[in-house]
């Protein structure tokens, strides 16, 4: 696991708090290009070495249900392990599903193993639509390989154009990410690492794909660099009408560029909506946590932030907890006087508001609660 673990815990986010980017305020387009219905990723846990029997499965991905609209940013958030990756990799077909759909335009994706990679024929051209952008560029680009080589390697691939072709269009992307044709004969190791994750992104734009799905791609690196790609992402967004599922453990990052946000935790949505109604009016306790490790902008609101501290790790997602998955962390059920409820049946997700829906049997006794400083264990002002 490289990423860090998000802070645990929080209050809702002050009144008046920043809204989310302005070109994330706009209605969501429609209808929805990627639809994931009820996806499952399950890995078995193997014992012995002669005679290996499966003794359980880590649920890593369990029942999740998510669309992506043409040109939408959809933000992917939840701490270290609760089943981003997995999620994204299972989307564009680097892992079969255990069960589920992924309709592409509408059409079932073929998401048998290998289907994502040099098999799977039949939806190759439909695969090729869907691309990855990892944290660490280091580990998609080969080492040995010139940028160029790493670029035009998809397109070698897939027999697309002749070396002189493949030349250009590796020109054109170049310029595209904001790289330099120079750029090109360089080995990842004399790139920086935002020149690094250019190449990264040039090389996912290379089928003219129309969903990206971007794991922690900004995560690594330093603040200024991050502002930087991410202004590319949007500005490629705006030109290319691209789709992205942008994946982070922190929901300070997807705000800038979401429309909409998804909060995962050990391998489900809790909750998900627009990015301003989510952000102003979180419902999930999960999400309040996760929030409240967000600063806010108006210097008295941050002065009065409260960070809740979630107790312990989160449990081991090859035995969830029954019922609700939250309940032995949940700063609200300790409120309510400890439900029974809770502990015993899994909560549907309930609708707030208009795309905006939060699993939690008490979804209408969070704001009042998380407003008070008294949510939960709390670790005073942030720094
Ligand atoms: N190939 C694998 N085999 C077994 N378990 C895995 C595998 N990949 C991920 N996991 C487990 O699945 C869970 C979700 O992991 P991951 O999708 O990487 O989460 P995230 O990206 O949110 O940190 C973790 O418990 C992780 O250890
Ligand atoms: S259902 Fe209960 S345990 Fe789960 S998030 Fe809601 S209050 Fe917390
Ligand atoms: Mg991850």
């Amino acid at each position: 696991m490289t990423e860090d673990p998000v802070p645990a815990a929080g209050p809702a986010p002050q009144p008046g708090s920043e809204p989310a980017h302005p070109a994330a305020t706009g209605p969501a387009p429609q209808p929805a290009l990627l639809d994931v219905r009820d996806l499952r990723v399950l890995f078995p846990i193997t014992r012995g070495t002669v005679f290996r029997r499966t003794v359980g499965h880590v649920h890593a991905v369990d029942g999740v249900s998510l669309e992506l609209a043409a040109a939408e940013t959809v933000g992917l958030v939840g701490e270290s392990g609760s089943g981003k990756t997995t999620l994204g990799r299972a989307i564009v077909g680097l892992i079969p599903p255990t069960s589920g759909t992924i309709l592409f335009r509408g059409r079932p994706l073929d998401t048998k193993a290998g289907a994502g990679g040099v098999g799977g024929a039949g939806s190759r051209a439909e695969r090729s639509q869907l691309q990855m952008v990892f944290q660490d560029p280091t580990a998609s680009l080969d080492p040995k390989w010139r940028a160029g080589a790493s670029i035009a390697e998809p397109l070698r691939v897939n027999h697309i154009g002749t070396r002189a072709e493949r030349r250009e269009r590796v020109r054109d992307l170049l310029e595209v990410v904001g790289l330099s044709p120079v750029h090109a004969r360089r080995y990842p190791h004399e790139l920086s690492g935002g020149q690094r994750q250019r190449v990264g992104l040039a090389r996912a734009l290379a089928l003219n794909p129309a969903v990206i799905v971007a794991d922690e791609a900004v995560s690594a690196l330093d603040v200024s660099i991050r502002a930087q790609i991410i202004n590319l992402l949007q500005h490629l967004q705006h030109e290319l009408k691209l789709s992205y599922l942008f994946i982070a453990h922190d929901l300070a990052v997807v705000r800038h560029l979401s429309h909409r946000v998804a909060v995962m935790y050990l391998g489900q949505i809790v909750e998900q909506g627009g990015a301003a109604d989510l952000y102003r009016d979180p419902r999930h306790p999960y999400t309040v946590s996760l929030l409240s490790a967000v600063p806010v902008p108006d210097p008295s609101a941050e002065a009065r932030r409260e960070r809740i501290i979630l107790p312990g790790d989160p449990p081991n997602p090859a035995s969830p907890p029954p019922g609700c998955r939250f309940h032995t962390r949940c700063w609200l059920r300790e409120q309510l006087g400890g439900p029974e409820r809770c502990a015993v049946e899994e909560p549907a997700p309930q609708r707030v508001s208009a795309g905006h829906s939060a699993a939690c049997h008490f979804t209408d006794e969070v704001p009042g609660r998380a407003a008070g400083s008294a949510a939960g264990q709390t670790a005073g002002p942030a720094p």
